[in-house]
């Protein structure tokens, strides 16, 4: 095979997506996705490609450095993408420590074995760290992130992702590994976890639950549809230069009061509920401690260097991502009853002692 990539944290929410689009599209690579399944991390997300020849699943946590070794060596890991990460702000505020182990001791965890491992020719292998836009900090007086933007992270959750990132440069500038980093906005999607504000409002407005709106809602968020940031993180692997940065958004401002009204609309169309049915359910809670105004990326390196840009308009996402849900009623129903965890005992432990 021409490459063995392993990309961390494949059974998430865009992990989930990076996998799928890399093991289709590039049949000549060899695909590892490994991941500990940690709460967020889900194999059924993966059921299109897990027979496929090319496609390997490793269950390990990147805080175990031995069973990090074993794959790399059984593998021949060639390249890695690194998404595997606790990835929730809310979890962050309450459990900061373990943010810490995976975010940043992980990141450091995979960086040494990969540069063990590559030892002899670190140029011709390439670590590619993905991350977030929430390093940059809270908006307050309109303008955009850019990949010059200081870094200002004010949650745990987006720290300790700061920090996987300064790692990733240290190496690069330390050890000369070849690296490069994409910061990207808010995904949504088919495959995320139901604790996330678009997920958690369609599963409750099927429930007919109170919709959470911290604060006012007044908080903004820039919205990119998961593919395409898979689509993104392929022309980045590809085609981005060593060492760069590259900030990726869709160019696609909300305030969060603003999608859940929108969510509400289109829900009660899909549902064939009288209009205004599930507005009644917005019930505004206590703020997020720290809570960021406003994330808005400018993409416009990664347009006009690598020719990406999103393929979606919202509101056409939006619905394709109400649909998914609609149509995938088991999946939501196996994940917020925690059924989803027995899967990898059911279709990898088969025949295992
Ligand atoms: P997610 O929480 O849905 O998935 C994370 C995955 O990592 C899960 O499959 C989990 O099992 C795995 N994992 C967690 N800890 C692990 C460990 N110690 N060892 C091995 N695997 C572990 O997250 P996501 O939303 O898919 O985000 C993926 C990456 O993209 C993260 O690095 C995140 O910071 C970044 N990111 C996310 C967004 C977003 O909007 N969700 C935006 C920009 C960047
Ligand atoms: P979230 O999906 O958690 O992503 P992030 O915090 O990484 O941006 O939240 C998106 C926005 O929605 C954020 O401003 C917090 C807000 N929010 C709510 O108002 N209610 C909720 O129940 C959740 C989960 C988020």
């Amino acid at each position: 095979m021409e490459k063995a990539i392993l990309i961390t944290g494949g059974a998430g929410f865009i992990g989930s997506h990076v996998v799928q689009l890399f093991v289709e599209k590039y049949p000549q690579y060899r695909i590892v996705n490994l991941d500990c399944l940690t709460y967020a991390g889900n194999l059924e997300n993966l059921k299109a490609v897990e027979h496929a020849a090319n496609y390997f699943f490793e269950k390990v946590d990147i805080l175990d450095v031995p069973a990090l070794e074993d794959v790399f060596q059984r593998h021949g890991i060639t390249d890695v993408i690194h998404l595997a990460a606790e990835s929730h702000v809310d979890r962050s505020i309450s459990d900061p420590l373990a943010f810490v182990r995976t975010n940043v001791i992980g990141t450091v965890n995979l960086l040494n074995v990969a540069k063990a491992f590559w030892a002899e020719a670190l140029a011709e292998h390439l670590f590619y760290h993905v991350s977030t836009d929430e390093v940059y900090g809270s908006l307050h007086d309109g303008g955009f992130f850019t990949e010059t933007t200081p870094y200002d992270p004010q949650s745990p959750y987006s720290a300790s992702k700061a920090s996987s990132d300064h790692f990733v440069r240290a190496y690069a500038n330390t050890y000369k590994m070849r690296t490069v980093i994409s910061n990207c906005s808010n995904n949504y999607g088919p495959n995320q976890f139901p604790e996330k504000l678009i997920p958690l409002c369609i599963h409750n407005i099927k429930q007919g639950k109170p919709l959470p709106i911290y604060g006012k809602g007044e908080n903004v968020r820039d919205w990119l549809y998961v593919v395409d940031h898979a689509r993104a993180i392929d022309v980045v692997f590809h085609q981005g230069k060593t060492g760069e940065t590259y900030n990726i958004g869709g160019f696609n401002e909300w305030q969060n009061i603003a999608i859940v009204r929108l969510l509400c609309q289109k829900m009660d169309e899909k549902l064939g509920q009288a209009p205004g049915t599930s507005e009644q359910l917005i019930t505004f809670v206590k703020d997020r401690a720290g809570h960021d105004l406003r994330y808005a990326i400018d993409a416009t390196k990664i347009q006009q260097e690598l020719g990406w840009e999103p393929s979606l308009q919202f509101e056409e996402g939006i619905s394709l991502t109400i649909d998914w849900y609609l149509a995938n009623e088991e999946w939501l129903e196996r994940v917020t009853s925690g059924a989803y965890q027995a899967y990898y005992e059911a279709h990898y432990m088969k025949g295992e002692a």
